[in-house]
């Protein structure tokens, strides 16, 4: 009999810095481009003691330390102020996101348990937020920040953004930080749910603009705003074509950067990684993707059985520049590494043309012979000298995150 083995849940995540924990579908709200839609209707809700096995299974194996409690609405859970106290007790940093809509005993009994009051507001206006969620729900989320600020309970907000509501962030934005709020968290809107069936429209790549720039004028000290938040679809975009050894870009221009399957051409790596950090901002991340020295040695090994390229095996690998072993010491002078991941991957080749067009794509596999002048030749060749198929190749893919060294 086969060994079972136990499948990973989650392949290739290490850690998990926050888990977001949906306790319930029903709401006391029926917001206009809600996400959950007709799933509100739904009554099934998590029990505590399943909730509280998933806080243990996520502290003890992704070393996750922060969970927020949503849903549906969070003060409609029963038990709340129970799971809180345990939240707390299994060492975890506790939020909830509600709509914040009076309900103040419950509140009152998740005090103790309680790191911070995540309210969500749909705009700077009573107009703009009750519009998409009921009359009065403006002001009684003001109201409740002002009940937090009398208990010092500390508290955030999170706000989508839509095309109706997006000049308002700015004003809402000077608001909470005179309230004394420690972030404002802007999301986009999803287009699913109640979102599909009203009218509200999605963001600009002009309105986002804006909101950039006019945030950046405010002096928000104290409260974290994520400005940075990813621009809509169909924004500009712009093909460079350059050196990577030295790039057209000013210093500290992008939030991100990710170098996939290409350090390996370099003539010198590190340089390349040097010059890509040097144009991310401090909190940009860099993402460098590459691959074992040894990748595909089964095709190297196939072919010298073959008798089609004895000299394959001697050549250099592709990779040889920059690997899953020398990424790590080729970035570290330059990038505070954050994560290495390695995972296994297979190729099946199906078909010999399949295989005949990837050997052709690589300077590896320099055929000197009439065998190698198209892919359809090749293919030719491989069937003659009894290649059988499927091939199956395999590959370490390594990835390396990090950040610009300070
Ligand atoms: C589904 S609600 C649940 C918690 C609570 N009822 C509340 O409104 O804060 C969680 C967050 O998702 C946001 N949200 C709802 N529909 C959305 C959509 N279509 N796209 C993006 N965010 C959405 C809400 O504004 C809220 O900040
Ligand atoms: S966004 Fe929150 S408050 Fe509004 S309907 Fe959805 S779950 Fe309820």
């Amino acid at each position: 009999m086969p060994a079972r083995v136990a499948a990973d849940p989650l392949p290739g995540i290490q850690r998990v810095d926050k888990l977001y924990l949906e306790l319930l579908f029903r709401c006391n709200f029926r917001c206009g481009r809600c996400y959950h839609g007709s799933d509100l209707d739904r009554s099934e809700m998590v029990q505590l003691p399943q909730a509280v096995r998933a806080l243990e299974y996520f502290s003890a194996r992704f070393s996750c330390q922060q969970v927020c409690f949503l849903g549906g609405e969070p003060l409609l859970y029963p038990r709340l102020p129970e799971l809180l106290a345990a939240a707390k007790g299994l060492g975890f940093s506790t939020q909830i996101c509600t709509n914040a809509y009076k309900r103040r005993q419950v509140l009152t009994a998740c005090l103790s348990y309680l790191d911070l009051l995540r309210v969500s507001l749909d705009g700077g206006t009573a107009e703009t937020h009750d519009a998409i969620r009921r009359s009065g729900s403006f002001a009684a989320v003001f109201d409740t920040l002002d009940w937090a600020n009398e208990n010092r309970l500390p508290f955030g907000a999170t706000c989508t953004l839509t095309a109706e509501n997006i000049a308002t962030v700015p004003g809402l934005a000077r608001r909470l930080h005179e309230l004394g709020a420690r972030e404002l968290i802007l999301h986009r809107l999803r287009g699913v749910g109640n979102a599909l069936e009203t009218a509200l429209k999605p963001v600009s790549w002009e309105h986002t603009r804006r909101l950039h720039t006019d945030l950046a004028e405010l002096d928000l000290n104290g409260m974290y705003v994520n400005s940075h938040i990813s621009l809509p679809r169909g924004g500009r975009r712009a093909v460079v074509s350059a050196d990577f050894h030295r790039l057209p870009f000013k210093d500290t221009t992008f939030d991100a950067a990710i170098a996939a399957f290409c350090l390996y051409h370099a003539s010198d790596p590190t340089t390349v990684i040097r010059e890509i950090s040097r144009y991310l901002h401090g909190r940009g991340v860099f993402i460098a993707v590459t691959k074992a020295a040894d990748s595909y040695g089964e095709l190297d090994e196939l072919l010298a059985g073959l008798g089609l390229t004895a000299e394959t095996s001697t050549r250099s690998s592709l990779y040889a520049a920059a690997h899953s072993a020398n990424i790590l010491p080729l970035a570290a002078p330059v990038l505070q590494i954050q994560q290495v991941l390695h995972a296994e991957h297979l190729f099946r080749f199906e078909s010999l043309e399949h295989l005949a067009g990837y050997l052709m794509t690589t300077p590896k596999y320099a055929f000197s012979n009439a065998a190698g002048s198209d892919h359809r030749s090749l293919a030719e060749e491989l069937r003659r000298r009894g290649c059988a198929i499927p091939v199956v190749a395999s590959s370490t893919v390594s990835y390396l995150v990090g950040v610009p060294d300070a």
